[in-house]
């Protein structure tokens, strides 16, 4: 059951954007593509934006790129970013994420992060809210170090994990930790739009304190009689709910599941248990969940053989994770990005041996070819040319 597509609501526009005869940010992206061409052609090899660059990061034309225009950090380990995108981003759905990359000691680290803001922004601006993950690299190093001024690398907008256009009429949304962006999107997205059916907006996380943007979902619910708010506290009492999801929270947060779209975002535990219970009820298409790769896909007592990284000189028995996982518990750095099959950054060359492509099923069994490590599970005994 749906309702009728809601009216899209703009947010407020730039001052640049608005007034007679002003170039708005689509107009200019057309302006500029116009010339794009001959200005590659007198710049080859290098392209465009390696001189715009020069001048300005945000000048890039073919590349997308961020200015932080604010820093919040709301919680203990999180920091929430207001990010001025370029010319070239060209929006986003809730729920969609963007590949953010930034140079840490020298090397481009790339990771995929969720804008929370409302996919109907027409500012130009998009807001990530990113938790330091202990044994991480990028989100680490952006909760300690980022600041006004910070330029970071955007990606175009990806990711299936979006609602119909038609949205349904009651919608769960279930989060964990910073599972919370991609839903607290879907939320504002929903506002904006003056959605009429009921939200209830479940988050998990340690305690209050543990909760990124609190404050704002409070005055947010507060002014929108047709949401409703659920915090569940795993290591305090003072939460709506206490403990880790199961039946009884989803029947005391939302009676009305079974006639839901339930969208979901979390830690691999909230993710299984929702899941499990899901299918228990026989209610997995209407459970919606941010994908990310899995990191076992063959069974660990089936996987064989083992994999050899040549130019390290290292060997390790195959246990069934993808090869990008496998060459870090042998103490080896390989470089990645997104950890996902979309960023190409852990490309690298398998020498002999037979993988199969996670995402894709596609088996490799040529020797010398150029494998995904991220998304990549050796079938034998495999040979890497790291
Ligand atoms: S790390 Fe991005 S594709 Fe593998």
């Amino acid at each position: 059951v749906t309702s009728t597509l809601p009216t899209k609501v703009g947010s407020p526009r730039r001052e640049s954007d608005a007034g007679q005869g002003a170039v708005s940010r689509a107009g200019a992206r057309r302006l500029l593509h116009r010339g794009l061409s001959f200005l590659d052609a007198i710049t080859t090899p290098h392209g465009i934006d390696r001189y715009l660059e020069l001048v300005d990061p945000m000048l890039a034309v073919r590349e997308i790129r961020g200015r932080v225009t604010k820093v919040v950090r709301s919680t203990p380990d999180t920091v929430t970013l207001t990010v001025r995108t370029s010319v070239a981003f060209t929006g986003f759905q809730a729920g969609q994420f963007v590949l953010v990359s930034v140079l840490i000691d020298g090397v481009r680290r790339t990771r995929p992060y969720s804008p929370a803001n409302s996919q109907h922004s027409t500012d130009g601006f998009i807001e990530l809210t990113i938790k330091a993950d202990p044994n991480g690299i990028v989100s680490p190093y952006l909760v300690a170090n980022a600041k006004p001024g910070m330029v970071l690398g955007l990606s175009v907008a990806d990711g299936k994990f979006t609602m119909p256009q038609a949205r349904p009429e009651k919608i769960l949304l279930v989060s964990g930790g910073s599972g919370i962006t991609p839903v607290l999107s879907m939320l504002r997205t929903l506002i904006d739009e003056n959605y009429n059916g009921e939200i209830v907006f479940l988050h998990y996380a340690y305690t209050k304190a543990d909760v990124p943007c609190r404050d704002e979902l409070v005055r947010l619910a507060a002014a929108a009689p047709n949401v409703r708010l659920i915090f569940g506290y795993t290591d305090a009492k003072d939460g709506d709910l206490q403990g880790f999801f199961g039946e009884k929270h989803l029947k005391q947060a939302a009676p009305w599941h079974r006639e839901a779209h339930t969208y979901l975002c979390g830690p691999a535990g909230l993710m299984k248990a929702v899941r499990e219970h899901y299918s228990k009820i026989g209610l997995l298409d209407q459970l919606f969940v941010e994908e990310f790769a899995p990191t076992v896909t063959v069974n660990p007592g089936e996987a064989t053989g083992a994999i050899t990284f040549a130019q390290s000189r290292v060997a390790t028995p195959n246990n069934g994770e993808v090869i990008l996982k496998q060459a870090e518990g042998a103490g080896l750095h390989p470089e990645y990005g997104c950890r996902m099959g979309i960023c190409y950054s852990c490309t690298q060359i398998k020498k002999s041996g037979c993988v199969r492509n996670i995402i894709s099923g596609e088996i490799s069994d040529d020797p010398d070819e150029q494998i995904q490590l991220c998304i990549s599970v050796p079938l034998s005994d495999v040979t890497i040319d790291i």
